[in-house]
């Protein structure tokens, strides 16, 4: 058991070409977290008060279910997760993911893009929810760096 697994959540695709340039870099198997039920661009209106993804950000129990069952992570001693910020922080589905998979023991390390909000309050909230892995300093990544960044995290 040594293999590293590239879960992410990408709405716009932005987060899902980092991680897939993450994949290629390190050998690493991906898993995208893929809602139930898609978003649509609606949902994604952050000025839309109602839309469904400020509901969702606005309740913190609020856990979207995920299309395709987390997979077995007996194989995986690391996992970086990728996401997009959505108000400060990590979009539901990722507590989602965090909640079904058995993460205890195992090397955590967040990653996302944003549109210039950092990822230290993801982080916070990501390491409250799964206590028991080991969390790594997490990355905001931008258009490019995404592999090396990988690398040397992964290598160092
Ligand atoms: C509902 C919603 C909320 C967002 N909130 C933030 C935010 O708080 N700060 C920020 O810098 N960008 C925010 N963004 C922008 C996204 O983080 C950014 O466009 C990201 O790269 C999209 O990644 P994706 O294409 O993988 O979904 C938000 C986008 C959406 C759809």
């Amino acid at each position: 058991m040594c293999k590293t697994l590239i879960a992410y959540f990408s709405a716009s695709g932005v987060t899902a070409r980092a991680a897939k340039a993450i994949a290629d870099a390190v050998g690493a198997d991906l898993y995208e977290i893929r809602p139930a039920q898609p978003y649509t661009p609606a949902d994604l209106d952050w000025t839309d008060k109602r839309s469904r993804s400020t509901t969702e950000m606005n309740d913190p129990a609020c856990r979207p279910a995920i299309a395709e069952p987390v997979p077995d992570m007996a194989q995986y001693d690391t996992v970086l997760i990728g996401f997009p910020i959505w108000w400060y922080v990590e979009p539901r589905i990722v507590d989602t993911f965090l909640e079904h998979c058995d993460c205890s023991g195992k090397t955590l390390i967040p990653f996302a893009t944003s549109g210039g909000s950092g990822i230290d309050r993801a982080e916070k909230r990501m390491q409250a929810l799964c206590p028991k892995a080991v969390w790594k300093r997490g990355s905001l990544l931008g258009s490019s760096g995404a592999a090396d960044w990988a690398k040397r995290i992964l290598n160092g």
